[in-house]
């Protein structure tokens, strides 16, 4: 994509059409879609602005850093990374770096999550994430349920500053608390959650489907991968969670589809009661949920 041959200055729906059309060269999945963000972003709009606002002319400096932006698209630079943000349960999020990109699929573990605890309707549930990064989850969780408290841990202090970003910028500082440390040993002392939910590292580094490379490239190793067969995490995880669940408590866990009927029969196994599944958009079987009762 280049400035008009005829000197003319391009429109947005030109800039967008020969974007896309440079986009769709490199397998984009969505180009159009991107292309939009991207010009949406530049130009400090929304997307249906730049419907409203087709035949503006972009200035050359404006259409040069969509060039940029757009060749960095097309080596596999994540959208959101360029934005620096990811939208999530109807919400905007910041992104970095050093945190996994917020998925939708990650929706259905805080809709399973929500339907829990309206089932079990304790007055002021406490809540635990394990495994924040972006604090995408454990923030969306305080907002539709404005009388939780919800403690949202990571082994990583850089996604913690990121979720510490979001936490603050969606004003739930109060009802959100960050702690650093692996699984459960974030906690110096013993408490117990209403519901503990997580998106653990789940890919095998020698078994299942591996990430896309531009996965791999641009989100962080610690967020993906979990051991051979990728569930190293999901494993202490199950092990331990039920000296952390209160009579009755629920734990939901986001897997890959392949893995899910292994960690369904994991939790059977330790004990916990009425397991169950849930499918994403795709059909696929992505979140496994079951309840903890003391003898
Ligand atoms: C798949 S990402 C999920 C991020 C976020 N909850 C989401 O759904 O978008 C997994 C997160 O787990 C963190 N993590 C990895 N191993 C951990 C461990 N042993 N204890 C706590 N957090 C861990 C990573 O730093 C990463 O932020």
């Amino acid at each position: 994509m280049s400035p008009s041959a005829s000197g003319r200055a391009r429109s947005i729906t030109e800039a967008l059409e020969s974007a896309a059309r440079f986009l769709r060269e490199t397998r984009g999945r969505s180009p159009r879609l991107d292309a939009e963000l991207l010009l949406a972003h530049l130009l400090g709009c929304s997307r249906t602005q730049l419907y409203a606002r087709g035949t503006d002319p972009l200035e050359p400096s404006l259409l040069l850093a969509f060039q940029e932006l757009l060749e960095r698209r097309k080596v596999g630079e994540p959208v959101a990374h360029l934005v620096g943000w990811k939208e999530f349960y109807g919400r905007r999020f910041a992104v970095s770096p050093h945190a996994l990109i917020p998925r939708p699929e990650t929706e259905f573990l805080v809709e399973a999550g929500l339907q829990l605890l309206e089932r079990s309707a304790p007055i002021r549930p406490d809540i635990l994430e394990l495994c924040t990064g972006s604090g995408a989850v454990a923030v969306t969780l305080a907002l539709e349920m404005p009388h939780a408290v919800v403690w949202a841990t990571d082994l990583s202090e850089q996604a913690l500053e990121l979720a510490r970003e979001n936490v603050l910028a969606h004003r739930v500082q109060e009802r959100v608390r960050l702690c650093h440390g692996d699984l459960f040993g974030a906690f110096s002392t013993p408490r117990r959650f209403d519901l503990i939910l997580a998106n653990p590292p789940y890919v095998g580094t020698e078994r299942g489907p591996a990430p896309e490379e531009a996965v791999v490239r641009h989100e962080p190793a610690m967020a993906l991968f979990a051991g051979p067969d990728g569930l190293e995490v999901v494993r202490r995880l199950v092990a331990e969670a039920p000296g952390w669940l209160v009579d009755g408590g629920n734990l939901v866990l986001e897997v890959a589809a392949g893995q899910i009927e292994g960690v369904e029969a994991m939790m059977q196994e330790r004990g916990f009661r009425d397991t169950g599944l849930v499918c994403d958009l795709a059909g696929l079987p992505r979140v496994v949920l079951g309840r903890w009762e003391e003898r």
